[in-house]
Order: structure tokens, then C-alpha cells, then sequence
């Protein structure tokens, strides 16, 4: 098996920021409340006219400049989102005709949260099975595009971002040491979007309901999602042969700042270890770790070597977490 690694990151968050107090002004709620209950002080939220896909091509862009990354040499795009620009055809299509990269493969994957992760194990197998060499995979959301703006117990939480990486195989010791990811269709419905596909159509009815908006039990999904990150980063561990105190960083995906400090004091990870930035980007879905790991990159926080531990959860539920050797 051919081991792959991340040769560069990228990412793009727009330019309007909300804060907790901007959102006392549209439903009950206080900066206190959010703040406690979930470590968000403010997310990024999209333009009328930007769509997922315009932020992911700035995040792709970023990710060529700063790494001197030829957009020609990229034989696939692959982006984890659930909040595609349209149904169909797949927000990587947009992608690809913007950087002007005819003919490679481009498609998404919707694992909610996970979608990153995903899209790193899908990327492994096609580098490991296929002549193609390296694969952009991108992860992240306009959320605020299905967000119930009048439904304050999940408004608050989301934010929109998109982040990215470009893998390819690694001759040296760096790259991804494991790679897990599973699932679970039994609580689907406690987080999703019950309308827009062919279970409920679009008609007037289900938009005069909002169920073209995220739905969600925000208490069970807390609970599934505490367990679930533990199991997920110890399977990881066990299959790269690592021990939690030989971790660098711990990169959760930032769903709740509760959920984070309680997944990190399972593992036994201690607090200096575990990046955290759901402060100023709130739940950007398959947003979050690539938008995580790129800030930390460019804040010079990886270095060659260290091990880092990134692990999500989202709808569906799905999940998967990694051990990498920068
Ligand atoms: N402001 C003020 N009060 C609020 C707000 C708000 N924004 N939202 C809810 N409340 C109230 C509720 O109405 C309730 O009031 P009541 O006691 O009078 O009935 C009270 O606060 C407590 O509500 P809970 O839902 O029990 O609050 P909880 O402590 O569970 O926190 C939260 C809610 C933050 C949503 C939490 O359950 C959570 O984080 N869950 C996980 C969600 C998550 O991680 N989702 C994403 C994972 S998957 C993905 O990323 C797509």
C-alpha cells in the first residue's frame, strides 16, 4: 500500500462575520447561553451570491499559492459537503470548470461532518488503485443557506467555510499512518434536512415549514456524538499502532466546545494538545478540520513529524478519524 500525505492546505472563510450578540437581535438568546453551552462567539456567513463551490475555489487557490502547487497537476477533486450548489451536478464539477481543470474526475460526498475524512480515505484508495498521482479534497458548507434563522436552538451553532488539502503518495515517513470510517442510518433523523430530495419533494407546503432547513435533537445527537468520536479516534490509534500521549495535536471537528473537551478527556489527551477555533468559526460541517488544519499550518503550528490525531462526526450518523505523521 502506497502511504499518501497532505502537500498543501487552503481555505476560505466569507467575508460578513455574525457575532452571538448580532443573533440576540433575530431570536431569544443571549452571548452567555451560547457561549457556555457550546464555545461559539462568532461564525462566517456567505453572501446572497457566493455558493459552496466559490468558496472552495478560494480555498483551492490559496492552497496552490502558498504551496506552489500546480492546479494542473491535480488528477481528481473530491468535496465532502451537504450543501452542494445544486442537487446535481456536484459541487466539485463546479470546482473543476472554475480552475479550468477539464476532464479529471469530480464528484462529492455527502457525509455530513465526516465529508473531509471521507474524502481523504476515498482519495487513499483511488491513489493506491488508479494511475492518478494526487487528488484536491475539499470539505465544507454555506450552512447558513439551510439554516432556520427563527429556530434558535440551531441557528447559533452553524457557520459557512470551506477547507482543503492536496494528497498524493509519500516517499518519506510523513502521510496518514491509519484511516477509519463508519456509519450508522439508524438516527438519521435526529440531524437532517427532511425536504428537497425525492422523499419530500419541494412544494410550497414543506417550505412554508422549513424543512429545507437543518433539523436537528441537539441532546442525542451530543451524546452519540461524545461516544462516537472516542470510539473513532481509539480505532484510529490502534490501527496506526499509536498511543494517545504520542499525539502533537488533537483536531477534533468543532461541533461544541463541550464535546471537544469531553472527547479530548477520554483519550487523555490534555488541554495544550487539542486545536480549537469553534470560537470564531461556529459548525462548519466538513468545513472544520481542513479549515483547522490549514489555520494551523499557516500559524506554524505543524511541524515535520509531529502526529496529529483529527477525528469527526456528523449526520447520519457517520464518522472517521486519522492518524497522521506531518
Ligand atoms: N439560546 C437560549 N436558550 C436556548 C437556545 C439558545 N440559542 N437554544 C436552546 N435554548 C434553551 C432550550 O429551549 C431549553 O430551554 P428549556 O429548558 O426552557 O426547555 C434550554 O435552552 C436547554 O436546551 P438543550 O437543548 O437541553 O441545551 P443543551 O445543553 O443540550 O445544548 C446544544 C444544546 C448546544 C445544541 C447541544 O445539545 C449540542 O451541542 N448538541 C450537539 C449538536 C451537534 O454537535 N451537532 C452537530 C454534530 S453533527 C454536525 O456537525 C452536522
Amino acid at each position: 500500500m502506497k502511504r499518501i500525505k497532505i502537500i498543501g492546505t487552503g481555505s476560505y472563510l466569507p467575508e460578513k462575520v455574525l457575532t452571538n450578540d448580532d443573533l440576540t437581535k433575530m431570536v431569544d438568546t443571549s452571548d452567555e447561553w451560547i457561549t457556555q453551552r457550546t464555545g461559539i462567539k462568532e461564525r462566517h456567513i456567505a453572501s446572497q451570491e457566493e455558493a459552496t463551490s466559490d468558496l472552495g475555489v478560494k480555498a483551492a487557490r490559496r492552497c496552490f499559492e502558498t504551496f506552489d502547487i500546480d492546479p494542473k497537476s491535480i488528477d481528481c477533486i473530491i468535496f465532502g459537503t451537504v450543501t452542494p450548489d445544486k442537487l446535481f451536478p456536484s459541487t466539485a464539477i463546479y470546482v473543476q470548470k472554475a480552475l479550468n481543470l477539464p476532464n479529471i474526475p469530480a464528484f462529492d460526498i455527502s457525509a455530513a461532518c465526516s465529508g473531509f475524512i471521507y474524502g481523504l480515505a476515498i482519495a487513499n484508495g483511488i491513489i493506491n488503485s488508479t494511475s492518478m498521482k494526487r487528488a484536491l479534497v475539499l470539505g465544507g458548507e454555506t450552512l447558513s443557506k439551510v439554516t432556520n434563522w427563527n429556530d434558535r436552538s440551531t441557528c447559533v451553532l452553524f457557520g459557512d467555510g470551506v477547507g482543503c488539502a492536496v494528497v498524493e503518495e509519500s516517499h518519506d515517513q510523513s502521510g496518514l499512518l491509519s484511516i477509519y470510517i463508519g456509519a450508522d442510518g439508524n438516527m438519521e433523523n435526529l440531524l437532517h434536512q427532511p425536504a428537497g430530495g425525492s422523499r419530500n419533494p419541494a412544494t410550497f407546503e414543506t417550505v412554508e415549514k422549513k424543512l429545507h432547513t437543518i433539523h436537528m435533537e441537539g441532546n442525542e445527537v451530543y451524546k452519540y456524538a461524545v461516544n462516537t468520536m472516542q470510539m473513532a479516534a481509539e480505532k484510529a490509534l490502534s490501527m496506526a499502532n499509536i498511543s494517545s500521549e504520542d499525539i502533537k495535536w488533537f483536531v477534533p471537528h468543532q461541533a461544541n466546545i463541550r464535546i471537544i473537551d469531553t472527547t479530548a478527556k477520554y483519550l487523555k489527551v490534555p488541554k495544550e494538545k487539542v486545536f480549537v477555533n469553534i470560537d470564531k468559526t461556529a459548525n462548519t460541517s466538513a468545513g472544520s478540520i481542513p479549515i483547522a488544519l490549514d489555520q494551523m499550518n499557516r500559524d506554524g503550528l505543524l511541524k515535520k513529524g509531529d502526529i496529529i490525531l483529527i477525528d469527526a462526526f456528523g449526520a447520519g450518523f457517520t464518522w472517521g478519524a486519522s492518524v497522521i505523521r506531518w
